[in-house]
């Protein structure tokens, strides 16, 4: 594979942006790789890169683009709507459209407010549970991330994980004094924290995604549901990823548990900058202007946004297929690779839900441990990334993430993929 022209534009891009990408991960650092590559254009289940090379495509733009990219209908709804102008600064009929689909598609949410990316949505949505309950503190989950705002940057998973690092610098000690952290998957410790301190909520990834793929028990999501309405807690999902892309009602839906109030984003904006909050009635309507929390965007509810997300929600509503026919690849793919890494003797550990999937290259089952995935063999993922890209796969720069299915991903694409899962395995060894 030549990467001339990538190796050449992160050399330049260095001078302009810091790490020369505008977010970290891209930068392909934690896997023993000089430089990322840089992308021209995608289709369907591919890429194609600065050097023409074209690579099979398991980021998916880390979950949006469960329909692929460019899905016929959702280019050709976005091309009517740029005719019709990009922004207004004033409501659209559309937002309405997008907010009862969503509405009837997701469990809990009576009423929902678009934001312009996932981060925003976590923030306002923390911001509300506090002016609800009248109380300041947070609780959320090593290895849970939740985008980038300071609230959410303590224990915090995703980039941060694979930096090295999990609280970010520039944080204030009232920042940290109010953001409790507690390991996924102990309710004991969440009764126990409950009973000493008033908590505005808890906010957590109902399938934390971030750390590597978590199997989440039903009755962890139960037991907080629990504590949280016996406390007069706000529980918070944060469906970002799990939204649509586990079932259509989330990982809400899939698992039976009521949240408060839920962030969504990535799949409701098909691919364009997107996110919302959503829940109960009582809780929605302290927001301006009706109430005095405050949350504004001069492009939330964009109109192309709307757009591509109304087009995606309304096929993934009426093809109700599409989540099985996901999860049989997945299983199809797990299923390979584990005869593939017995074959190879390469120790292996892969967690699915739905059409998500990260391959742990540890001898160790992972449930729910953070120190457990943070001791799986780093080395042996970036051999692992490098062959895969070496062959025309990308899959994820970093053991700390997901692999991303989508319904483009063909049999022939699975079976190419695991022709180079068996090169990587070998060159394991
Ligand atoms: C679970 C979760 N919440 C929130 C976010 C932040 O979303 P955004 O990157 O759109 O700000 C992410 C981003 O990956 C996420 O995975």
């Amino acid at each position: 594979m030549n990467y001339k022209n990538s190796k050449r534009i992160f050399e330049e891009a260095q001078i302009s942006i810091p790490g020369g990408v505008n977010s970290p991960v891209r930068a392909f650092k934690s896997v023993e790789k000089e430089f990322p590559i840089f992308i021209k254009s995608a289709n369907k289940a591919k890429l194609i890169d600065e050097d023409d090379n074209t690579y099979i495509d398991y980021i998916q733009s880390w979950g949006p683009m469960i329909l692929g990219h460019n899905d016929d209908r959702v280019v050709k709804a976005v091309r009517e709507s740029l005719i019709d102008g990009c922004s207004f600064g004033l409501p659209t009929k559309k937002e309405v459209e997008l907010a009862e689909l969503i509405i009837s598609m997701v469990p809990s949410i009576e009423k929902v407010r678009l934001t312009t990316s996932g981060t925003e949505a976590t923030m306002a949505a923390i911001r509300l549970a506090r002016a609800y309950t009248t109380r300041n503190k947070i609780l959320k989950f090593e290895g849970c991330y939740h985008g980038h705002s300071d609230s959410l940057l303590v224990s915090a998973g995703s980039g941060l994980l694979t930096e090295g690092y999990q609280d970010s610098n520039g944080l204030t000690d009232g920042v940290l004094r109010d953001t409790l952290t507690l390991p996924f998957g102990n309710l004991e410790k969440v009764k126990l924290l409950l009973e000493k301190e008033e908590i505005a909520c808890i906010i957590l990834e109902p399938i934390p995604a971030n750390m590597g793929l978590i199997e989440t028990k039903k009755e962890y999501l139960e037991g907080l549901r629990e504590l949280c309405t016996k406390s007069g807690t706000v529980l918070i999902f944060d469906e970002v990823i799990s939204g649509f892309r586990v079932a259509n009602g989330g990982a809400q839906e899939l698992y039976g548990v009521t949240p408060d109030i839920t962030t969504l984003g990535k799949i409701i904006g098909g691919g364009y900058p997107v996110g919302a909050f959503g829940g109960k009635k009582e809780i929605m309507d302290m927001i301006a202007p009706v109430g005095d929390v405050y949350h504004a965007g001069t492009l939330s509810g964009n109109p192309i946004s709307v757009t591509a997300g109304l087009a995606t929600l309304n096929i993934l509503k009426d093809d109700k297929s599409i989540y099985t026919q996901l999860e049989e690849k997945v299983d199809f793919m797990v299923e390979k690779i584990y005869e593939l890494s017995t074959k190879y003797k390469i120790p292996v550990c892969i967690n699915k839900m739905g059409s998500l999937f990260t391959i742990f290259f540890t001898d160790k089952k992972i449930i729910d441990s953070l120190e457990d995935v943070i001791a799986t063999d780093t080395h042996a993922y970036s051999i692992y990334f490098n062959t895969m890209l070496d062959n025309g796969v990308v899959v994820p720069p970093s053991k700390f993430e997901a692999h991303f299915i989508g319904i483009t991903h063909t049999q022939e694409i699975l079976e190419e993929t695991l022709i180079a899962i068996e090169k990587a395995f070998k060159a394991m060894k």
